[in-house]
C-alpha cells in the first residue's frame, strides 16, 4: 500500500480514536454521576432513619430501657435521642456496610466531636449550607460521606441554653458513611473493560480499511501500470508512425522545391505550389506529432547553453515576419534592457515562440498589432506575446494547453490548427523549470506569458 492511503487510514483511525476515547469519557463520567447520585439516596434514606428515631423517642420523651439492678430489682433508665443516636452509631460502627455519627463543634459529649470532615461541614453549616456529600478517603479506603446539620428549636434549650445557643442555630449534625471503594472498583473495572473492547474495536476496524485499501490499490496499480504499458505502446507507434513518415514527406518537399527552380507554365507552377503547401504541413504536422511522443516518453533532451535573450526574441520576430506581414499585421517588440542573458535550449525557445508569435498572427485581424517582449524580475525572465486578436473564451484557457485541445476561438483567414501547438510549448517551457500561462479579455485580444528561472550562475555570467 502506498504512503499516501496508509497515512489516510491513520487519520481514520486516529478520528476514529479521538470519538471512541470522548465517547467513553462522556460515559464514565456519567455512569460515575448516577453511581454517585444511586450512593447519595442511600445515604440520604438512611439519615432520615436516623432522625425518625429520633423524633420518635423525642415524641416519647425518651426511651425507658429495663435493667435487672442489684439484688434483681427491676431499674429503669431513661435514653434520650441524643444518646440513643450516639449508641445506636456506636453499634453500627462495627458494621463496615455503613457507620453514622451524631457530631458538634461544641460536643456535651466528647465521643460525638466532629472529625476533620465533619468540621469542614458543620462550618459549611454555620455559613448557610444545607447539606455536604463527598467522596473521601479515610484511612481504610474511599468512604462516601453525606452530613445534614440539626438546629436548635424551642425545646432544645432546655438542656443546652447554658452552652449558648439560641433558636435556628446549627447544633451539630448527623453524618453517614458508606464504603465507596467496591463502588469505585466496579466503576474503574468497568471502564477498563470498555477501553479494551473499544480498543478491539478500533483496531478491528483499522485492520479491516487497511486490508480493503490495500486490495483497491493493488487493483488500481495493477490498472495504472496496463495503462502506463498501454501509453508507452501508443507513443511508440506514433514516434515510429511519424518518423517513418517523415524522411519519405520530407523528400517530397526537397524534390517539390527542386521543381519550382525549373521553368514551368503558370498551371504546373500552381500545381507544384499546391503540392509543396501541403506536403510542408503534413512535415509540421508529424514533426509536432514527433515531439509530442518525444516528450510523453521523456525522450527529449534539452541542449542548454547560455544564450542571450534579446537576439533571440528578434530572431523568432523575424521568422514571423513575413507572414504577418501577409496578414497587415504590425509586429513590435520590447525587450527591455536587461533582458541579459541565461542557460536554455534556443532552438526549443525558438520553437515555442515560433508557436506563440504564429498563433497571435492566426488569430488577429490585419491593421493590429502583435508585439513579444521580456523583462526580468527578481529570479525570473517573462516573455509575453499579446496580440489584438479574437481572443479566448473564459472557459477554454483551462484546456487550452492540452493536446489536440480545440476552442471556439477560428484563426481569422481559415488558417489550421491541430491544437498541439500550445501542449508542445507548454512542456518545452515545463523542460526549462518555467511555466507559461494565457489571460485573455475575448474580442480585445490574447496575452501569453512564459516564466523562465533564472538559475544563479547565468546571472554570473551575465556580468
Ligand atoms: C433532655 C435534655 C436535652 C434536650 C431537650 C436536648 N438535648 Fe441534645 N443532648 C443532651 C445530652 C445529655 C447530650 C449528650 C448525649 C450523649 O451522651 O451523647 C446531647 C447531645 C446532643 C448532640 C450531640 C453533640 C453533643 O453535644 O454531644 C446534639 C447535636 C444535640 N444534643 C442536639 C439537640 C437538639 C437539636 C435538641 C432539640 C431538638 C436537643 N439536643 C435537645 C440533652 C438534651
Amino acid at each position: 500500500m502506498n504512503k499516501h492511503a496508509r497515512n489516510q487510514v491513520l487519520v481514520a483511525g486516529l478520528i476514529l480514536l479521538t470519538v471512541i476515547s470522548a465517547l467513553m469519557l462522556g460515559m464514565a463520567v456519567k455512569q460515575d454521576g448516577m453511581l454517585r447520585r444511586q450512593t447519595y439516596n442511600h445515604a440520604a434514606a438512611l439519615h432520615d432513619l436516623v432522625l425518625v428515631a429520633r423524633r420518635w423517642n423525642a415524641s416519647h420523651g425518651g426511651a425507658y430501657l429495663g435493667h435487672s439492678g442489684p439484688g434483681g430489682k427491676e431499674a429503669f433508665e431513661r435514653i434520650g435521642p441524643e444518646a440513643m443516636t450516639r449508641e445506636i452509631s456506636e453499634l453500627a460502627r462495627g458494621d463496615a456496610l455503613f457507620s453514622f455519627h451524631i457530631a458538634s463543634l461544641d460536643p456535651l459529649n466528647p465521643d460525638n466531636a466532629a472529625d476533620a470532615w465533619e468540621r469542614t461541614a458543620l462550618e459549611g453549616f454555620a455559613r448557610g449550607e444545607k447539606e455536604r456529600a463527598e467522596v473521601s478517603t479515610n484511612g481504610s479506603g474511599l468512604r462516601f460521606r453525606l452530613m445534614k446539620p440539626i438546629y436548635v428549636e424551642q425545646s432544645c434549650l432546655a438542656c443546652h441554653a447554658q452552652q449558648g445557643y439560641r433558636v435556628g442555630d446549627v447544633r451539630g449534625g448527623i453524618s453517614v458513611s458508606l464504603p465507596y471503594d467496591a463502588v469505585a472498583s466496579s466503576l474503574r473495572r468497568n471502564f477498563i473493560g470498555m477501553i479494551v473492547l473499544a480498543v478491539l474495536l478500533l483496531i478491528l476496524f483499522v485492520l479491516t480499511l487497511y486490508f480493503l485499501i490495500w486490495r483497491l490499490m493493488e487493483s488500481l496499480s495493477q490498472l495504472n501500470s496496463d495503462l502506463a504499458s498501454l501509453n508507452e505502446t501508443k507513443d511508440r507507434f506514433l514516434g515510429m508512425a511519424a518518423h517513418d513518415l517523415r524522411t519519405p514527406l520530407a523528400g517530397v518537399v526537397g524534390l517539390a522545391q527542386l521543381l519550382q527552380e525549373e521553368p514551368l507554365g503558370p498551371e504546373q507552377r500552381q500545381f507544384v505550389d499546391g503540392i509543396l503547401a501541403s506536403s510542408e504541413r503534413m512535415l509540421s504536422l508529424i514533426t509536432d506529432l514527433l515531439d509530442v511522443a518525444k516528450i510523453n516518453r521523456g525522450r527529449l533532451d534539452l541542449n542548454l547553453q547560455d544564450a542571450d535573450v534579446a537576439p533571440l526574441l528578434s530572431q523568432a520576430a523575424e521568422f514571423i515576419a513575413p507572414i504577418a506581414k501577409k496578414k497587415g499585421i504590425a509586429l513590435e517588440t520590447k525587450i527591455a534592457a536587461d533582458a541579459g542573458s541565461m542557460k536554455l535550449d534556443s532552438k526549443r525557445i525558438l520553437q515555442v515562440l515560433d508557436n506563440l508569435l504564429s498563433n497571435a498572427i492566426k488569430y488577429s485581424k490585419a491593421g493590429t498589432t502583435v508585439t513579444i517582449g521580456a523583462e526580468r524580475s527578481g529570479g525570473r525572465l517573462s516573455i509575453w506575446v499579446q496580440d489584438q486578436g479574437v481572443g479566448i473564451a473564459e472557459k477554454d484557457l483551462p484546456k487550452l494547453f492540452l493536446e489536440f485541445s480545440q476552442t471556439d476561438s477560428r484563426p481569422t483567414a481559415g488558417e489550421e490548427s491541430h491544437g498541439l501547438g500550445l501542449a508542445i510549448a507548454k512542456r518545452l517551457v515545463e523542460l526549462h523549470g518555467g511555466t507559461v500561462h494565457a489571460s485573455s479579455a475575448p474580442g480585445k485580444g490574447s496575452r501569453f506569458t512564459i516564466e523562465l528561472p533564472v538559475s544563479a550562475r547565468s546571472r554570473e555570467t551575465r556580468r
